[in-house]
């Protein structure tokens, strides 16, 4: 039936289906780019939402499993110096108490790149700037044990 009514149309003329037809595989090529990149965004959103390592791109927060690596990284390697309560020793105290009121960039700084003239080292290599800031972060609220 469909393919009756197409027969039907290119016999009777021939120049007025090239005016008819050109434009359409266009305008669908066009439809089905945007459908693609609707579904490519969709997919981005939804592989974002479910893989944590996705979803810490914008949010900068470490996974889980990382927030428990830091904890014991700083308890053993900052307490050696920062003492194991990190209540000071060769280091400052680090309780929310000795921090409170100091700007998170600048403690994030100093972990990060460590304060020259001071036995304070830069630990750039092994933390990311998330790790820093989730580690000031928890150190202003009081380090989890
Ligand atoms: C080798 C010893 C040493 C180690 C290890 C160390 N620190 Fe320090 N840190 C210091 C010293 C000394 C200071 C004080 C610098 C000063 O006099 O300004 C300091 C200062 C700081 C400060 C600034 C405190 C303030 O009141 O401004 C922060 C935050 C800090 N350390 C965090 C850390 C973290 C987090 C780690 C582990 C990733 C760490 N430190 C490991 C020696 C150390």
């Amino acid at each position: 039936m469909h393919q009756q009514a197409c027969g039907t149309r290119t016999s009777t003329s021939e120049a007025s289906i090239d005016a008819e037809s050109r434009p359409r595989p266009i305008l669908a090529f066009l439809l089905d780019l945007g459908a693609i990149a609707s579904f490519a965004v969709a997919m981005l959103a939804l592989i974002a939402m479910v893989n944590p390592a996705f979803a810490d791109l914008p949010t900068s927060v470490p996974s889980a499993e990382r927030q428990f690596e830091l904890t014991r990284f700083v308890r053993q390697e900052c307490g050696f110096c920062h003492g194991l309560r990190l209540t000071g020793g060769l280091g400052s105290p680090l309780t929310a108490q000795a921090l409170a009121g100091k700007p998170p960039e600048a403690l994030e700084a100093t972990i990060l790149y460590g304060r020259t003239g001071t036995a304070m080292p830069g630990w750039a290599p092994h933390l990311s700037e998330a790790d820093a800031a989730w580690i000031v972060a928890m150190l202003l609220k009081g380090f989890p044990e």
